[in-house]
């Protein structure tokens, strides 16, 4: 079957990989929606492991149930791509994201199980979530970035009236801003390098305000608005200057969530983050419950998700999507994959 796989960096290839077969223990997948990540672009940047099949991010239908009797041929499925051991200490406090084996082997991110980036999948049974009828594909390959921001934000653990400052305006920065205000942050800004994609974080009800992160006098502006900086500042980018501007933007005694990841060691002031006692705080992905609290909230239109899905393309469109969600100046937010468009 026709996939999407790392070929070097920068650099995917179309290539036939062999279909999954249906197999005990695992839920065979048809895929119909795919979405690219952010985590993602750091694999295509490396161009590493190559041959890699990304989409950790997807919702199909089920070709064979691997044993789950509650799922049937046709039902349609989300699933976390996680694949914890299951008797660690982070599994058995209910915390399988930070498990040490939970990304071995996880669907789309390890050469072993191919993500959604092709026609069928292979995904472990307990990882699999069934999805209410009333739901959109789109709406549920949304899911699991959508759970990425609600876990860093229960873990900023935001009080009402509170000042938060999203670094990174992509789907993870848009989502956690989105939850911010439904905890009760008085005012919700989104720094960006790139402003069409701060500017749309407004324009999307997400943000109260667009602090361009180029302006050099960024810092004087964060310092105008809160007085002492933001109380809560999550990074949703990774990079040096990003977490740098979140370090700075935070007033003493506040707390900074990094979501953002970088594949390599950064740098960051910590003088500044000792002298005002600011929390470091990292957030990986999400709790089952909190997966299925996703699906919940989007099923009962308690959020809306379809608003940062850009478009949808073709298996053939993936590398230039990749170019232009790395340009800089795109106001793309998420871009889905359905394999079966031409
Ligand atoms: N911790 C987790 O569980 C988890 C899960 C998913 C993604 N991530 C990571 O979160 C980050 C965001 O993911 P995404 O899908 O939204 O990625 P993305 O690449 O779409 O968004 C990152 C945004 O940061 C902006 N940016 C770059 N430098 C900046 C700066 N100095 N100040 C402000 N903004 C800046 C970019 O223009 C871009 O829009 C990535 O690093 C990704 O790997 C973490
Ligand atoms: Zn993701
Ligand atoms: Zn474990």
């Amino acid at each position: 079957m026709k996939s999407v796989a790392i070929k070097g960096v920068k650099e995917f290839e179309i290539k036939e990989i062999e279909e999954p077969k249906a197999q005990e223990g695992r839920v065979l997948i048809e895929v119909e929606k795919a979405g690219i990540c952010g985590s993602d672009i750091h694999y295509w940047d490396m161009g590493n492991p190559v041959g890699l099949v990304m989409g950790h991010e997807f919702c199909g239908k089920v070709l064979n149930n691997g044993g789950r009797s509650d799922l049937k041929v046709g039902d349609r499925v989300t699933a976390l791509p996680i694949s914890p051991c299951g008797h660690c200490l982070a599994c058995n406090t209910g915390n399988p994201q930070y498990c040490k084996e939970t990304w071995t082997y996880a669907t789309g991110l390890s050469l072993e199980n191919p993500g959604a980036l092709t026609s069928k999948i292979s995904v472990r049974s307990d990882m699999v979530m069934k999805v209410p009828d009333n739901t959109k594909d789109e709406e549920m390959a949304m899911v699991e970035p959508t759970a990425v921001g609600l876990h860093a934000i229960h873990l900023a653990n935001i009080k009402v009236g509170e000042k938060v400052l999203v670094v990174g305006g992509g789907i993870i920065g848009l989502v956690s801003a989105m939850f911010a205000k439904k905890e009760g942050a008085s005012y919700v800004a989104i720094s960006e390098t790139n402003k069409a994609r701060g500017q749309k974080a407004v324009d999307l009800g997400v943000a109260d305000a667009f602090l361009d992160a180029t302006d050099e006098h960024f810092q004087d502006k964060v310092m105008e608005i809160t007085k002492m900086g933001f109380d809560v500042v999550v990074d949703c980018c990774g990079t040096s200057p990003a977490v740098t501007s979140a370090i700075m933007a935070t007033r003493p005694g506040g707390r900074v969530i990094l979501v953002g990841v970088s594949m390599t060691p950064i740098t960051i002031p910590t003088v500044a983050a000792v002298m005002s006692e600011i929390i470091l705080q990292g957030a990986i992905a999400y709790t089952k419950e909190e997966f299925q609290t996703c699906i919940d909230l989007i099923a009962n239109k308690q959020i809306d998700v379809m608003k940062f899905v850009s478009k949808i393309i073709s298996l053939d469109e993936v590398q230039d999507a990749y170019v232009e969600l790395t340009s800089g100046t795109s106001d793309s937010i998420k871009i889905l994959v359905d394999p079966k468009k031409n």
